[in-house]
């Protein structure tokens, strides 16, 4: 199980983004937090800004949707230039389309879960999808407390993700630090967000760092 870092930018510098990507030259990804102050009580960003920062970064750029209506707005992010959409099942009307759309786009298709939404219900996607991202905090903030009530979850979606083949990357996001990043990788998680810890931190391409060690070492327990 490769281990992937992909850091949010919700707490970095959003006046010089492409400066705040070149202090994190590491990361797998650039995880970027879409927010449209209806699915979550939030507002920061959409496609132009992603479509921005694709150019001028040389990380992919993975885009959390955290919107309502994904279904219309998805394709756009992907003609935006990101490499991976996740959109939340709660929004979704059709994911099994949306995550088809998405495919034939050329991205790469998640689904996301909030704490209090269970991923069983969903199993028979798992085919139909790259990556599931396991939410740890309620989403729309940065900085929040990591959520421990969603562990076993994390380890039921492994489990389903194995039993399906095993080609679906599991993300989490929120709350993941030094303190939890290895809770996290023992329970099946293989992709990591990283907000606050890694820009809040002195040397955030360090920080990059010092999480795939703990978590590529807590994956071979
Ligand atoms: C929260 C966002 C996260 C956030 C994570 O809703 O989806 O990506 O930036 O920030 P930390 O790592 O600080 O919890
Ligand atoms: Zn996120």
């Amino acid at each position: 199980m490769a281990i992937q870092i992909t850091p949010s930018l919700l707490n970095a510098d959003f006046a010089n983004l492409a400066g705040e990507a070149a202090r994190i030259p590491t990361a797998d990804w650039l995880h970027m937090d879409v927010m449209d102050n209806h699915f979550v009580p939030n507002l920061t960003l959409g496609a132009p800004v992603i479509e921005a920062l694709s150019k001028a970064a040389q990380q992919p750029i993975d885009a959390h949707l955290m919107i309502a209506d994904p279904d219309r707005w998805a394709p756009a992010f992907a003609e935006a230039g990101a490499g991976s959409i996740t959109f939340h099942v709660e929004a979704a009307a059709a994911p099994v389309r949306l995550a088809r759309e998405i495919r034939a786009q050329g991205a790469r298709a998640s689904m996301a879960l909030k704490p209090a939404t269970p991923i069983e219900p969903y199993a028979e996607l798992l085919p139909e999808l790259d990556m599931v991202l396991v939410m740890t905090v309620e989403p729309g903030f940065g900085g929040q407390k990591f959520l421990d009530l969603c562990l076993p979850k994390i380890r039921r979606t492994r489990e389903l993700i194995e039993a399906s083949g095993g080609e679906v990357w599991l993300q989490v996001d929120g709350g993941v630090s030094v303190e939890t990043i290895e809770r996290c990788a023992e329970a099946g998680a293989d992709t990591f967000v990283a907000g606050s810890a890694v820009f809040g931190a002195d040397d955030p391409g360090a920080m990059v760092e010092t999480l795939r060690d703990l978590a590529t070492s807590a994956c071979a327990h």
